[in-house]
């Protein structure tokens, strides 16, 4: 780890951050430790905020453009990282990756079509899918000892002629999979079948921990990335996601196209200058800071598994594969949603999602984003150690 510091505390209220100067409007209160929304409580690599720095030095901030290099920063780092061989022309602009979900059910789906989501997943899948006359149809993830995993029979079953798009969260925000290159084909081989097009939220894919390989869905096999819009970002890896700049990858070219006019008819294709700068740094010269924060995150997962199992046995960890918003599975205190929720936020004022709100399956669990300095995971599970002390009295 040496050069990077996890450790320090950096107080980050006033600075317009959602995740700790907003916990009103979620939570009903602000005195909480937060551990909610996905980003993280670290300083950006310090490449990024030297550019960043160098760029303010200007003085001049009009509108922006992207250059080939920042393309080819892109596809360098998708090469290297996840061995998946991209062409720059691939590429397209969105703010978020969220919008890029939104754009895509613009483009492919009409109204009354039904769009496949996996709950329990990230929520805005279910806005994006249900935006607009299209509707949800949803595969449930299933529950197998402690691991969550994809439910293929239910999935063809469930698909009928108005299903056009399947939502794939890879790897899985909030259960924490890194889903098979064998799991990835047989669902790779139901929407291929159904004719269905597969937008593949990959935010998370750079946060992966050992043991586990993150596979782009397109890159399994050239029919499979003919029907996949892949969205990435380096966002929640570089913790820039205040900079609002993602990437979209479509091999083909006609549906790139068809995702092309959505984009240049809202006009956001320019897109934010700081961003622009951010993202090529960021993958050009972030990988030994972000090797360092898997170290960490790492740290931390191992250290809340122990902390859970030695005190709050009630409770479990997800072990995630991937990504730093895993479920705590709190099922084993017996609570109801609603007591649960209570507990975490109003007795041990510790702010985190509820499972509830990740749609079925996720009643009972927490959310916990654990990209934080340790002494405060510490804190926040000391808090709930003394809340959940005070039930069982
Ligand atoms: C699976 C997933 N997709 C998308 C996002 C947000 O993407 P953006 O802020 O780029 O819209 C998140 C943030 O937590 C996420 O977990």
């Amino acid at each position: 780890m040496g050069t990077y510091n996890f450790d320090a505390i950096i107080d980050r209220h006033h600075t317009s951050c959602e995740k700790w100067d907003f916990m009103t409007k979620k939570f009903g209160r602000d005195d909480l430790l937060a551990m909610w929304v996905a980003d993280m409580d670290f300083t950006a690599p310090p490449e990024v905020t030297e550019v960043l720095k160098n760029r303010v030095d200007h003085g001049i901030f009009g509108y922006t453009g992207k250059s080939d290099n920042y393309f080819r920063s892109i596809v360098e780092w998708v090469e290297k990282r996840h061995k998946w061989e991209i062409e720059a022309e691939w590429i397209r602009h969105s703010p978020g990756v969220v919008p890029a979900l939104s754009m895509a059910v613009l483009a492919f789906t009409k109204p009354g079509d039904g769009i496949i989501v996996q709950p329990p997943v990230y929520p805005p899948f279910f806005s994006a899918a249900s935006g607009r006359g299209r509707h949800i149809i949803e595969n449930p993830l299933v529950e197998r000892h402690g691991r969550f995993e994809m439910d293929f029979e239910d999935l063809e079953k469930k698909i009928d002629s108005s299903v056009k798009m399947i939502f794939l969260c890879s790897p899985h925000n909030p259960v924490g999979r890194v889903w098979t290159k064998e799991e990835l084909t047989k669902l790779g081989e139901i929407c291929l079948r159904h004719n269905l097009i597969v937008v593949s939220d990959e935010i998370h894919s750079d946060i992966i921990y050992k043991g586990f390989h993150h596979i782009p869905m397109a890159s399994l096999s050239p029919e499979i990335a003919s029907r996949t819009i892949t969205c990435i970002a380096p966002s929640k890896t570089f913790n820039i996601a205040g900079l609002s700049t993602s990437a979209v990858i479509i091999p083909d070219p006609q549906i790139r196209d068809a995702y092309t006019s959505v984009l240049n008819f809202l006009h956001i294709d320019g897109g934010n200058l700081f961003g622009t700068f951010a993202l090529e740094a960021a993958y050009r010269k972030g990988e030994p800071w972000l090797l360092a924060l898997l170290e960490y995150l790492e740290g931390n997962v191992n250290f809340i598994e122990k902390y859970l199992t030695e005190n709050l046995p009630d409770i479990k960890l997800v072990r995630p594969e991937g990504t730093y918003v895993p479920f705590l599975d709190c099922r084993g205190l017996g609570l109801s949603g609603e007591d649960l929720f209570n507990l975490m936020i109003n007795k041990a004022r510790v702010a985190m999602n509820n499972g509830a709100w990740f749609g079925t399956g996720g009643e009972g669990f927490m959310r916990m984003n654990i990209a934080t300095p340790r002494a405060l995971i510490k804190e926040g599970l000391d808090r709930i150690s003394r809340a959940v002390a005070c039930i069982e009295k």
